[in-house]
């Protein structure tokens, strides 16, 4: 069949003047042999107005027509994922059966319908339509495609989770964490998971580490709630989900914790004295905070240094690392502390 065929470095202007015209034959594959890629044409009059046609094209590219076979194409090829919107490194989170992107309002069906076919388990894209905000750290979404339900079913790590992406904060990218801490966790130890939300960390350490005795903390009602039935769920009944605000549980809990795990990274250091309140003496405390790409470690352990010395206490720094960015110039950061009483 007649083909274009162009170098390789001329050949996506070529595809995209090809597909503006109709004149790209879509259901034969492009194929490349060394430098050059060869084109299938679609069954059009090649030859008129050859200065503006293909024929055009080819001179200003300094390709040429030829005739080639090529190889019929995929029914339903998949298309990839829009490369503009994997490069601009957002990417898209995946809970399952719900796939959240964050992309503008015009290029989100076409990114949508890409993610969509690339993901198999996803019935469901939504856009973000708002920043995490507020004392329950939600988020306002959009629906792009599919069913329109918001009830995730996620599973991570060995466990299931299952809430209302409206109704409560949940990150995907917080998994490698939750298996940090939760693979730290051995032995009998009392964990107080802070800021719990639907009991990803209290779960998947209580699951993990059969012998601790976990309790999650959460003032958002509603999460709270997912998190009861989470734990159901996963039979996780050596862990236990506690409704209220840090603040006034933490009271109950003097000295009791061996491990403190502080996931509000907006404002965990509004909350040290809780944690060194619910720490025994060798308390390990799992501290998330933002901070600017440079300068957040050091800043984070000046501020925990300086509020333990003003108790008359001592924080071991023992481990820190980037758990992910947070906008063009802040990072959120993990540091674990050991607190000496
Ligand atoms: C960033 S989210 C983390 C949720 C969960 N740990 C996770 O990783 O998915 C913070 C959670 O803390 C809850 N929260 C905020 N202030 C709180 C407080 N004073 N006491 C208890 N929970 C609080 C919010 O409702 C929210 O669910």
């Amino acid at each position: 069949m007649i083909a274009l065929k162009v170098e390789a470095k001329n050949a996506q202007s070529a595809i995209a003047f090809l597909k503006k015209k109709s004149l790209l034959d879509r259901g034969f594959k492009i194929f490349r042999k060394g430098q050059l890629v060869y084109l299938p044409l679609s069954n059009k009059n090649h030859s008129d107005k050859p200065e503006k046609g293909i024929a055009g094209l080819a001179k200003r590219l300094g390709g040429e027509m030829t005739e080639e076979r090529f190889r019929k194409a995929d029914r339903n090829p998949i298309p990839a994922v829009p490369a503009f919107y994997e490069k601009a490194s957002r990417g898209y989170d995946l809970l399952g059966n719900i796939a959240i992107i964050d992309a503008e309002p015009k290029a989100a069906k076409k990114v949508a319908k890409a993610v969509m076919l690339n993901n198999k388990n996803v019935e469901t894209v939504v856009r973000k339509a708002g920043a995490v905000s507020g004392k329950y750290r939600t988020r306002k979404y959009a629906h792009v495609i599919g069913r329109r339900n918001y009830t995730a079913t996620y599973r991570e790590n060995g466990c299931i989770f299952e809430f209302d992406i409206r109704k409560t904060f949940f990150s995907q990218r917080l998994s490698y964490e939750r298996k940090r801490i939760a693979d730290a966790s051995r032995g009998k130890e009392n964990v107080m998971v802070m800021f719990a939300g639907v009991g990803p960390f209290a779960i998947e350490i209580a699951k993990h580490n059969r012998l601790a005795n976990v309790i999650g903390i959460e003032l958002n009602r509603y999460a709270y709630g997912a998190m009861k039935r989470n734990i159901e769920l996963n039979g996780t009944a050596n862990a236990e989900a506690i409704y209220g605000d840090v603040r006034k549980e933490v009271k109950r809990y003097e000295n009791w914790a061996d491990r403190v795990v502080m996931p509000l990274p907006m404002s965990s250091n509004a909350f040290l004295e809780e944690a060194a309140s619910a720490a025994r003496n060798g308390c390990r405390v799992h501290y998330y905070t933002f901070g600017g790409k440079d300068t957040a470690f050091e800043d984070a352990k000046a501020q925990i240094r300086e509020f333990f010395s003003k108790q008359g206490t001592r924080a071991r720094f023992a481990f820190g690392r980037e758990v992910r960015p947070y906008s063009a110039r802040e990072i959120e950061i993990v540091i674990d502390f050991i607190v000496r009483k």
